[in-house]
């Protein structure tokens, strides 16, 4: 562009002197052109520069706008209310699920009930269905009607925001934003949260060791402005962000899976503590997350194939055994 510019005036030096020299131009009047010229190069300019951005800008905001204007297809029932109290238990009952679009169901037949206040961890191999369960709970995919209750109402007639209220989601694919790692555990939590409170939910999944390294602490920024986190720590920071609402409902969709099993046998004896009085499901490749569940249930390819507590599998020397003997097989080669 400036060597456009450049050559431009050349021409016009050269042009209009010839104007000036043979007497068709005065030479105020060539002066007072080129300084016009000059005037009005810039600005020029900048007005291609504007209407780039402007386009730019036009195309990013009605794409944004197609996300803003997009009806959810997951809402609230016009008659959707809260049963009192809450105690958190979840039945599923004939629950078959098919993904939109998909040609088969995923899930088939399950009918399970988990009490208030228990355990249960869901064990299978990749592409059993695990994922797909605990994410029918939290309503990430709508049910059938009449498929899960939660405290013996059908989760299609709790409204969303009180389903967010009472359920702490960890999902499989760990996502935080652009922010602090203060904000970003606090994100679930409606007022504002007090330094007690983050430091215990920061203390549930062990990540204050790996905080202090960072020299700005909780305060660290993480993400494209930040520094990025390991894996397992960003799984942690998303199991903080699952407890300090405190919920009645806790799932742990794979959440240990980048933790070494030193920091994770640490958080589940937080966890454990901390689930007490609440309903806590862990779905997982690993055994050892499983071992200590009120219940246990073996998936495969979508169906409940094994059922009962740790013991009780084994000793029926089916798919959770023969899960469980590898795995120690693997753990042992992997120490030695
Ligand atoms: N959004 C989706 N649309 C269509 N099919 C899906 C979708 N998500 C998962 N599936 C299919 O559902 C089946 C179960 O997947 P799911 O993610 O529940 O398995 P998983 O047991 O959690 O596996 P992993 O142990 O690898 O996490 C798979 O066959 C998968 O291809
Ligand atoms: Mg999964």
């Amino acid at each position: 562009m400036t060597a456009l510019l450049g050559m431009s005036s050349v021409a016009l030096l050269r042009l209009g002197g010839r104007q000036v020299i043979e007497g068709r131009l005065t030479l105020g009047e060539f002066v007072a052109f080129m300084g016009y010229l000059a005037m009005l190069a810039w600005p020029t300019i900048a007005i291609g520069w504007v209407i780039n951005i402007f386009q730019r800008g036009a195309a990013s905001m009605s794409r944004i706008l197609e996300i803003l204007h997009a009806d959810p297809e997951i809402i609230d029932m016009p008659q959707a209310s809260v049963p009192e109290p809450i105690h958190g238990a979840v039945e599923f009952r004939h629950l078959y699920f098919q993904y939109p679009n998909a040609a088969n169901p995923v899930l088939h037949d399950i009918n399970l009930s988990i009490p208030a206040g228990t355990t249960l961890a869901i064990v299978g191999c990749t592409g059993s269905g695990k994922s797909t369960l605990v994410n029918l709970i939290p309503r990430l995919f709508d049910p059938p009607a009449g498929t899960i209750f939660i405290d013996g109402r059908d989760i299609r007639q709790w409204p969303l925001v009180e389903l967010s209220k009472i359920i702490g989601f960890v999902p499989q694919e760990t996502f935080l934003f652009s922010d602090t790692i203060r904000e970003n555990i606090a994100l679930g939590s409606k007022d504002k949260l007090s330094d007690s409170e983050l430091k215990r939910a920061a203390q549930v999944s062990q990540i204050p060791n790996d905080i202090e390294a960072f020299a700005r602490g909780v305060e660290t920024f993480v993400g494209e402005r930040g520094i990025t986190l390991s894996g397992g720590q960003k799984q942690r920071v998303a199991i903080s962000k699952a407890v300090v609402i405190s919920p009645k409902i806790l799932i742990f969709d794979d959440a240990l899976s980048s933790v070494d099993t030193y920091t994770e046998e640490r958080i589940m004896e937080q966890l454990a503590r901390m689930a007490q009085d609440r309903t806590t499901i862990f779905a997982s490749h690993r055994i050892s997350t499983a071992r200590t569940a009120d219940q246990i249930i073996v998936l495969d390819h979508g169906r409940i194939v094994e059922r009962g507590t740790h013991d009780s599998l084994m000793n029926l020397r089916g798919m959770y055994a023969h899960l469980y003997s590898k795995q120690m097989l693997e753990e042992e080669l992997a120490a030695s």
